[in-house]
């Protein structure tokens, strides 16, 4: 798979990009990164990327000929890519976003910077995506964010170890707890079940310890769910439980 990045900022991405998984996954051929700097595509003397806004109003819009230009640029690469705005206004990106464009083989993503865009920049995307109801500096954070949701789910990129089958939100239900050694830690135990080596209890414990806390943390992942009888039962007493506690 290859991620082209079109940004003002490519220094940005060193850290998280020459780190831990993303950089194994690189070393190994799974993803190539390319950074292209979107100013070196100006042709006017000052490279500028950005004016004011016509109708008046504070702050700088982008311009649209130095992303249009080096997205031409990006596009020689093939196959033809999905191209990708982040911006706050974008659809919310989730889970199954990440599964959906990980089965792509190139992805360009547009990251703005400073008060927006040119509206005529949407017309060169196929998808505009945000990582959340709040506003960042500009999308470099989400290109990160969501390059790193999707390179994980590479074949190849996690060990068996790391691996990302029972991650939260895979069946829409958060993470059930986990424990390490030792057993007995600050007056706090491991739970029985856990030491029990009865796989099948185990895994019917985690799946109600998932069912429980997604139910109390994450109440609206549960609206997709198909709970059976038993699993609603289940929820009814925990419920019921923490009403009686309080
Ligand atoms: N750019 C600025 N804020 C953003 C957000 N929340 N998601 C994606 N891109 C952004």
């Amino acid at each position: 798979m290859i991620i082209q990045i079109l940004s003002l900022f490519p220094e940005m991405f060193e850290g998280p990009f020459q780190s831990s998984i993303l950089k194994r996954a690189q070393e190994q051929k799974i993803i190539e990164f390319r950074l292209i700097n979107f100013r070196d595509f100006t042709l006017d003397k000052h490279r500028m990327v950005d004016d004011i806004p016509y109708g008046g109003g504070s702050g700088m819009v982008l311009k649209p000929e130095p992303i249009y230009r080096s997205l031409q640029f990006a596009k020689e690469t093939k196959p033809e890519p999905k191209v990708i705005l982040l911006t706050p206004q974008g659809e919310l990106f989730k889970q199954h976003t990440a599964r959906q464009l990980a089965t792509e083989e190139h992805l360009v993503m547009i990251c703005g910077h400073y008060e927006g865009f040119d509206e005529r920049i949407r017309t060169f995307v196929d998808l505009e995506l945000s990582i959340g109801d709040f506003v960042l500096t500009g999308g470099e954070l989400a290109a990160m964010v969501i390059s790193d949701a999707i390179v994980r789910l590479l074949p190849g990129v996690l060990g068996s170890e790391e691996s990302a089958v029972n991650d939260s939100f895979t069946e829409n239900l958060l993470d059930y707890p986990q424990y390490t050694r030792p057993v007995e830690f600050a007056d706090l135990t491991v739970p029985e079940i856990l030491l029990s080596g009865h796989h099948a209890k185990i895994e019917a414990w985690r799946k109600e310890q998932a069912l429980i806390r997604t139910a109390a943390r994450r109440p609206d992942l549960l609206e997709g769910l198909n709970l059976s009888e038993q699993e609603k039962q289940l929820l009814r007493q925990t419920l019921n439980l923490k009403l009686n506690q309080t």
